[in-house]
């Protein structure tokens, strides 16, 4: 028998991270030592109070559904955080997810509809034109790589690229895969396009703990943006915790309205004792962010500084911890090749829309980022 299979799946195509990944991992079960640097996820561990918080959830019976939307003491810690950030969202006007790629999918969906025109800027991170795709939408891009990844020079490319037609713009900044962290003229420029076009933006802050000398502007706190702007975060990245599946979205009630039958429909709720853990998460873990913030520093400016001993002058950004080294316009096969030459797993840029670039994930100790550069080196492929 042969399944008829849904226009909406054969629209996108498997995640190019994950493609990667596999390959470095069949590699290492053949033997080979890969210096894997393909992987958006902290090398650290997820902190100890968040992992007995886990536990002590686990341990008093935190193991049924819970409401929907998620429980209150997290959605009231994440509505004092959004506070922190100068948000202003009522803890009712949160909805709790099983990471923060759950979310983002929830708001495609009950946004977009079949010809809807969703506004990127490129490089973008993977899975927004699947789920864009996924939902029927189409695309409009904006490439930020001639300005070295950076926004506000590309304003008037972004004006360019909206109208009345756009139904959404993706921000995300701090960005994966460029780290870019954009200005506060950049999203006074993004506001003023989204007031005059009437688009509704998704800001994807689920870097904005992971900066360097900078303070990044939640983009809904601008004059004109609260109604407007759906702000997403998880706990993944900021507290070491991508397995756990913990994300959250908050915005305006109507979207939490609609929104929430998705979310009630698919995955009832978040895992119930997680979310406990994410409240610990939120409430006492500065200092063990603040520890990995200035690991994955170190490592950013050394690795810049290893590629510029070669020559190799790679745009650095300031959270993140993703930069976009430039090679070959054949970045596939650049990328292939130095998987299998140079046994060092990077992500092609085109699989982010941005062709001739290869992601580099820097949360990886120092020796495996100078083995990873010297094995590039030696193979000739900088
Ligand atoms: C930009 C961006 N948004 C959202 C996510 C989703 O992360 P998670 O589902 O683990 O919360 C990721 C993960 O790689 C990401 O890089």
């Amino acid at each position: 028998m042969t399944m008829d299979f849904a226009s909406r799946v054969q629209r996108v195509e498997p995640s190019a991270t994950l493609a990667i990944s596999n390959l470095a991992a069949e590699l290492e079960a053949d033997g080979v030592d890969v210096v894997d640097l393909s992987v958006g996820e902290p090398d650290f561990d997820t902190p100890q109070n968040v992992k007995d918080a886990g536990e002590d959830a686990l341990e008093a019976g935190h193991t049924g559904y819970t409401s929907s939307n998620g429980i209150p003491e997290l959605k009231e810690a994440i509505a004092a955080k959004l506070d922190d950030d100068g948000l202003d969202h009522d803890p009712e006007n949160v909805i709790v997810t099983p990471g923060g790629k759950q979310a983002l999918f929830e708001i495609f969906m009950s946004l977009i509809d079949d010809g809807d025109e969703v506004c990127l800027l490129d490089p973008a991170w993977v899975s927004y034109e699947a789920m864009v795709k996924m939902a029927g939408g189409t695309l409009s891009r904006v490439d930020l790589s001639p300005h070295d990844f950076q926004l506000e020079p590309a304003l008037s490319d972004l004006e360019a690229a909206v109208s009345d037609d756009t139904e959404l713009l993706v921000v995300n900044s701090p960005s994966n895969p460029t780290g870019a962290v954009y200005s506060d003229a950049a999203l006074e420029g993004v506001r003023d396009l989204a007031v005059e076009h009437n688009i509704t933006v998704i800001s994807d802050e689920i870097y904005k703990e992971i900066t360097y000398g900078v303070e990044p502007t939640s983009l809904g706190t601008l004059d004109g943006m609260a109604d407007r702007t759906i702000t997403v975060n998880g706990f993944s990245k900021a507290y070491a915790m991508t397995g756990w599946r913990l994300g959250y979205f908050a915005g305006p009630e109507e979207l939490i309205d609609q929104a929430g039958k998705l979310h009630s429909h698919s995955v009832s709720c978040a895992v119930n004792f997680v979310q406990h853990a994410g409240v610990e998460a939120l409430e006492n873990t500065d200092e063990a962010v603040v520890e990995m913030r200035d690991a994955f520093e170190e490592r950013r400016d050394m690795l810049a500084d290893l590629f510029a001993d070669h020559g190799v002058d790679v745009p650095v950004g300031d959270g993140a911890f993703y930069m976009m080294l430039p090679v070959d316009d054949d970045d596939q096969a650049w990328c292939e090749g130095a998987i299998e030459d140079a046994h060092v797993a990077t992500v092609p840029g085109s699989a982010f829309g941005t062709p001739g670039y290869a992601r580099l994930s820097y949360a990886a100790s120092k020796e495996r980022l100078r083995e990873g550069v010297e094995r590039l080196a030696e193979h000739g492929y900088i």
